[in-house]
């Protein structure tokens, strides 16, 4: 029976902009995220072009990464991480985006990360852009809309490949490029402001094209820097099951499942753009531009291996009238077979096992599981643990598919459970809903010490990682 290959990289991830804390420190630009107030499972975070005087901006501060990373590194290497998935902040680099010459102390911040990583033999595996471009790319460009970000972008990029070509290897383009189809990504992806009426999904489809164009001009440009470089793409997966067997709820999940979740592998896996797209895109009012070259830059710019994040799965049915249930990025109609989280997330491991074979039997590269967790509120009991069974049982189950999968023939690389530490939630800008192995004593209205305290799940997950996947 197959188990964990040896070298299997197990760790957790992370994006800047979620846990370092220090938005202005260093030289450092404002960021989209720093424009995002605090908000909650039933309040939307809003985005402030000017920032208000007596509003709490919970990016601002993050969980103070930025200061404490020692620490924290510390604590991952105890857990055995062989991996850690980070992000670099952009505007660190490049405070305005479009800069001739990057910040060297943002550089420098990052070669000690690095070098602390290193002490420890934790493997990176770096995001170039999550969720995260300078705010002035915005209000002076329309972000991705603009073609020139393509240039802004792989300078960046470059500047990346050339000063860590020793010390990363693994790199991601764009966390969860397809979140572009979705409303949520205009701002948080594309760096477009969120008005359906401006940034409609045509609007989106053309910014999500200079995306692969840039990605796969960085993945070329990054082998030339270093050709052992494995550089990599990054899709939100929501996994989808037809409501019912009625043939209409079959063929829209089908439907569903190539526009949103394999459309962008697609590209940037094979190269060219699948031949779904054009019925949809002719349908949709989608007239895309492009420059003559960028088909030859699809295709010399194929990624290494595939990554994604994977939460839950929903139901689709032809039927709008089905009860609705949350999601990352997307909701979708009830599965009556599966529990949800606090936030609506449906639990379906099975489903984990299930993408991981439909991404290998279509693109027979690696697969990397790159964000997988749980976010619960968590209690600190007066003895000072934090008791999350809830999280182990969530994981472990997760963890068992993979197996199977594995099991099945995928060429699995790697899991790296989302938020190792709590952070701040993307979705929302709470600090209530926590994925981590380590307890942060940080408080929605800002309070809390920044403490670090170990859960329950650290210590299992130490013992995971210690045998190699067989102790669950
Ligand atoms: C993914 C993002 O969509 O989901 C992360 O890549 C995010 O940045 C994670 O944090 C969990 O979502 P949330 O909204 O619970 O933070």
């Amino acid at each position: 029976m197959k188990e964990f290959p040896i070298n299997f990289l197990w760790g957790g991830a992370t994006a800047a902009n979620q846990l370092e804390g220090a938005w202005n420190e260093d030289g450092k630009g404002p960021s989209t995220n720093d424009m995002y107030t605090g908000g909650s499972h039933t309040i939307a975070r809003r985005i402030t072009p000017i920032l208000e005087p007596d509003t709490f901006y919970p990016n601002h501060e993050g969980i103070d990464f930025y200061h404490r990373y020692k620490e924290d590194i510390a604590l991952f290497a105890e857990m055995g991480f062989k991996v850690f998935r980070l992000s670099i902040a952009w505007s660190r680099i490049f405070p305005n985006g479009d800069d001739e010459q990057p910040n060297e102390k943002g550089l420098q911040f990052y070669d000690d990360v690095l070098d602390e990583l290193k002490k420890y033999n934790i493997e990176p595996l770096v995001t170039i852009s999550h969720y995260e471009l300078p705010f002035n790319l915005v209000q002076k460009y329309d972000g991705w809309k603009n073609r020139k970000l393509i240039e802004f972008y792989n300078r960046y990029a470059q500047t990346l490949y050339i000063r860590y070509k020793d010390k990363v290897k693994y790199w991601l383009t764009f966390n969860e490029i397809n979140s572009a189809m979705v409303t949520l990504g205009a701002y948080a992806s594309l760096g477009m402001i969120l008005d359906e009426k401006e940034n409609t999904e045509a609007v989106r489809i053309q910014a999500l094209h200079h995306q692969f164009v840039a990605s796969a001009k960085a993945v070329k440009m990054g082998h030339q820097i270093n050709p052992d470089f494995k550089i990599g793409c990054m899709i939100a997966y929501l996994d989808m099951q037809p409501l019912t067997c009625d043939p209409a709820d079959v063929l829209l999940t089908q439907h569903m499942d190539q526009i949103q979740n394999m459309l962008c592998g697609d590209v940037q896996v094979r190269g060219f753009y699948p031949a779904y797209a054009k019925r949809y895109y002719d349908e949709h009012n989608v007239e895309l531009v492009m420059e003559a070259e960028d088909e030859q830059i699809l295709k010399e710019g194929c990624v290494d291996f595939y990554t994604f994040s994977y939460y839950m799965s929903n139901c689709v049915s032809a039927n709008p009238q089905n009860e609705q249930t949350g999601g990352n990025l997307l909701g979708g109609i009830k599965n009556p077979y599966l529990k949800a989280t606090d936030w609506g997330w449906q639990i379906d491991p099975i489903g984990l096992r299930w993408t991981l074979n439909h991404l290998y039997d279509r693109y027979h590269i690696p697969l990397m599981v790159v964000e997988n967790g749980l976010g619960a509120v968590d209690t600190f009991e007066p003895d000072g643990s934090i008791n999350d069974d809830y999280r182990i049982d969530y994981l472990r189950q997760h963890i068992e598919q993979m197996k199977e999968a594995i099991q099945d023939g995928v060429d699995l690389m790697g899991y790296t459970t989302w938020g190792p530490i709590d952070l701040v939630s993307a979705g929302t800008g709470e600090m209530k809903k926590r994925y981590g192995f380590i307890y942060v004593d940080k408080h929605d209205d800002g309070s809390g010490t920044l403490d670090r305290s170990k859960k329950k799940s650290f210590y299992w997950y130490k013992k995971v990682i210690e045998s190699n996947g067989k102790e669950l």
